[in-house]
């Protein structure tokens, strides 16, 4: 698919994916969505791909939400359409099995922040602002808002940012885990793919595994993630790159991985 509304480079095992509508704050519409659905799976199928960045473009917004041009005119059918597929869009993504970083360079706001979101981790500039101000314009989220926020932050926090719509700025978001790291606007890209390439070099089946049981985990009973955990923890020693990780810790030396 030749995308329009993204730009997408690989470069060194790290696609930079950046939603590309600076005009309109880089809002959701219909073709950025499906786009972002087929740059997903791409990342998920393709091999040289090892992590994702995902920026906006522009130094205003990460993502100013949903496109609210769209939305403004859309029926019960069709709103809920639009919610299951961005919803669907957004959990390919957070179910990728490679790393995802959100560097988020300015606003993101309802969609935009439900997308951060769905990325594993997130960079924030120090002009990044957050929020889901979606009952200011009288309707809920319809990206996992409700769903993801109260888990990455806990219920009394989320709902103070659900129900009130107010914005925050990175600091705060930091403060109450939001965010992973805040930093200068100008390091943004350069620090979000530093820490996907400190990712990058340890072993990509344990990476992967740490993926998948974290978002498996968090929706099973404790004693079924850690039986979960365990059967993982067996299989990853039946690796290549288990044995060379531990070989290479004894023999002081970098270990080599190879992803087998
Ligand atoms: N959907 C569609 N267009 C949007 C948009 C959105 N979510 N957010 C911004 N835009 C457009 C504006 O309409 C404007 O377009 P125009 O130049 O053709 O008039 C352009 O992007 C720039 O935005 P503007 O509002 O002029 O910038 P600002 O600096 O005054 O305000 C925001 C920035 C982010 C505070 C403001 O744009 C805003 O509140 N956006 C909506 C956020 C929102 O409610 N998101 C949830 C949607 S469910």
């Amino acid at each position: 698919m030749a995308y329009t509304t993204l730009l997408f480079d690989l470069l060194d095992g790290i696609a930079r994916v950046t939603i590309n509508r600076p005009d309109k704050l880089n809002a959701l519409n219909a073709t950025v969505i499906a786009e972002l659905d087929d740059a997903a799976a791409r990342i998920e199928r393709e091999g040289d791909i090892r992590a994702v960045l995902l920026t906006g473009a522009g130094s205003k917004a990460f993502v100013a939400g949903a496109d609210i041009g769209e939305i403004g005119s859309q029926g019960a059918v069709e709103g809920q359409a639009r919610a299951l597929a961005g919803q669907r869009m957004m959990r390919r993504l957070e179910r990728c099995g490679k790393p995802v970083v959100a560097a988020v360079n300015g606003f993101a706001l309802g969609g935009g922040c439900e997308l951060a979101m769905a990325c594993h981790l997130r960079v924030a500039s120090d002009t990044a602002r957050f929020g889901q101000p979606e009952v200011k314009l009288g309707i809920g989220p319809g990206y996992g808002g409700t769903v993801r926020l109260p888990r990455l932050i806990g219920r009394g926090r989320a709902l103070e940012l659900l129900l009130t719509g107010a914005m925050i700025d990175a600091q705060e978001a930091w403060r109450i885990g939001l965010v992973n790291r805040v930093v200068a606007g100008g390091q943004l890209l350069e620090e979000s793919e530093r820490l996907l390439r400190a990712i990058l070099e340890n072993g990509p089946l344990a990476i992967k595994a740490c993926l998948e049981l974290v978002d498996a985990g968090l929706e099973m009973a404790v004693e079924d993630a850690l039986r979960l955990e365990a059967s993982y923890f067996g299989l990853l020693s039946a690796t290549a790159d288990m044995r060379e990780g531990t070989r290479a810790f004894l023999g002081k030396r970098k270990a080599v991985f190879t992803g087998s």
